[in-house]
């Protein structure tokens, strides 16, 4: 008997293995049975597969607003619950209850207009094309560093070693932070990302959640106030700093932003170069064709992107009645956009399960759409050029024997956890490697 959609809908969210590898057609069939919209009841949202629809959806913030959550109901019931009982816990009073005030905080990725349009246009610059321009030297040393660390070995763990280093490393040095203090970060960004796309978080994940808030917001509170007396050229200062029409942005304002400067474009990132890295390692002829001509690079990060978008999706609600395709929806409905799914509509990409660098056009949506549209997609794009660059450079990239599939515990981003390849090993020290690529 051929399982239901609601069947593997369910299994999605309760993160099934076989799912998470590849959830592409259970998409498909969702976007086949949709007409347009497909309500789902395990998932309790309309799941949204058309790249049509989706686009419709996202243009439309007054009816579809983001105050909705990247962590399920299933999620939020337990956090509420441990909650309580952690504040009882020696030391943690202070820290539950500043997390209880901040969950009302909205900004950016949980803002609606007027609000978001007024802090879009205040942190906007923040990722202006000159800076990214004037940084792509460090970012080429920054790759350069961390390959050069397993060059010699002839093998690697690109997720581990390269890819969840690489936007980590880059965002701190943007933000204007010691490299010394990126353990703390990482486990800041591991921590924060503890409710995206889980259920029933354990107690021990709750508060160490909580604590992570508590003590990211101590830390960029000091060097927000620092950068306001003493302003440089960093995305603190940007963001301590940051007003419109001679207004500043409200305290919550701009720690909510840091932490999504930290915490978006980390797992995200880490994604489209886990992905790279796989696809270099298994197409032998596509990585040859790459390595003898570089120009051929943007076109295949770009490929890269829409095929396995690294957002699967993210929620929206309805703020009023309204309808989806002519369909009727109710006010506090939810609606899954599922960009990863709409990257794969055949309406809008033709042939779209192929990966092809040589398509006439690629408007995919991997970065959202909009007014939510991603305001890191320049950096993630220069990281995914420089990253593509750094591994055509090793020699004979293949997928190491060894290597087994693992993907992250989310249904919202999806993502391999390790990626085990072999090349060439070069012993020649930093000499032997050129810098310039
Ligand atoms: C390959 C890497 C990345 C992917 C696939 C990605 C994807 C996305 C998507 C799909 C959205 C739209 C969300 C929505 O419509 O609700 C978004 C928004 C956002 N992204 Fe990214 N992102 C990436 C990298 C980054 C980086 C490097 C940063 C920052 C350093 C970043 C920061 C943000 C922020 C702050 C938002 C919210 C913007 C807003 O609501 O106005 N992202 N991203």
């Amino acid at each position: 008997m051929t399982e239901s959609l609601e069947g593997r809908i369910q299994r999605l969210l309760d993160r099934d293995e076989e799912l998470l590898a590849s959830p592409w057609e259970l998409f498909d069939d969702v976007r086949s049975a949709s007409d347009p919209a497909y309500y789902s009841e395990a998932m309790g949202a309309w799941v949204i597969t058309g790249y049509q629809l989706l686009r419709e959806v996202v243009l439309d913030p007054e009816t579809w607003s983001n105050r909705s959550p990247t962590a399920t109901y299933e999620f939020r019931n337990p956090v509420a619950d441990h909650a309580s009982a952690i504040e009882q816990e020696p030391g943690m009073a202070e820290a539950v209850r500043r997390f209880r005030n901040r969950s009302r905080g909205r900004v950016l990725n949980t803002a609606d207009p007027p609000e978001h349009v007024r802090q879009r246009r205040a942190l906007n610059r923040a990722f202006r094309p000159s800076r990214l321009r004037a940084l792509e030297p460090e970012v080429k040393s920054v790759s350069d560093q961390l390959i050069a660390k397993f060059l010699p070995r002839g093998r690697a763990d690109l997720v581990q070693e390269y890819a969840v280093l690489f936007p980590m490393v880059m965002i701190s040095r943007m933000l204007g932070v010691p490299e010394e203090e990126l353990e703390m970060f990482k486990g800041w960004s591991d921590d924060f990302a503890i409710p995206i796309g889980r259920a029933r978080p354990s107690r021990d994940e709750v508060r160490s959640y909580i604590k992570s808030e508590y003590e990211f917001d101590e830390y960029f509170t000091a060097l927000v106030e620092q950068r306001q007396a003493e302003p440089r050229d960093d995305l603190i200062s940007d963001v301590a700093n940051a007003e419109v029409d001679g207004e500043p942005l409200t305290y919550e304002e701009r720690m909510g932003a840091l932490r999504q400067f930290l915490l978006a474009g980390n797992e995200t990132t880490t994604t489209l170069l886990s992905n790279i890295g796989h696809r270099l390692a298994t197409n032998h002829e596509l990585r040859d064709r790459l390595a003898s001509n570089r120009d051929l690079v943007p076109a295949f990060v770009e490929e890269a992107l829409r095929h396995e978008g690294p957002v699967t999706g993210l929620y929206r609600v309805a703020t009023r009645d309204t309808q989806l395709g002519g369909k009727p929806v109710a006010k506090g409905e939810f609606a899954w956009l599922a960009f990863a799914a709409a990257n794969r509509d055949p309406e809008a990409c033709p042939v779209p399960q192929v990966f092809d660098i040589d398509r006439e056009s690629n408007d995919h949506v991997a970065f959202g759409y909009g007014e939510h549209y991603c305001i890191g997609q320049g950096l993630a794009r220069l990281e995914g050029k420089v990253g593509t660059n750094a591994m055509l450079d090793l020699p004979n990239l293949a997928l190491a024997d060894d290597h087994t599939y693992n993907y992250m515990d989310s249904f919202i981003l999806r993502g391999l956890t390790q990626l085990l390849v072999t090349f060439d090993p070069d012993n020649s020290g930093a000499d032997g490697w050129n810098m310039d690529k």
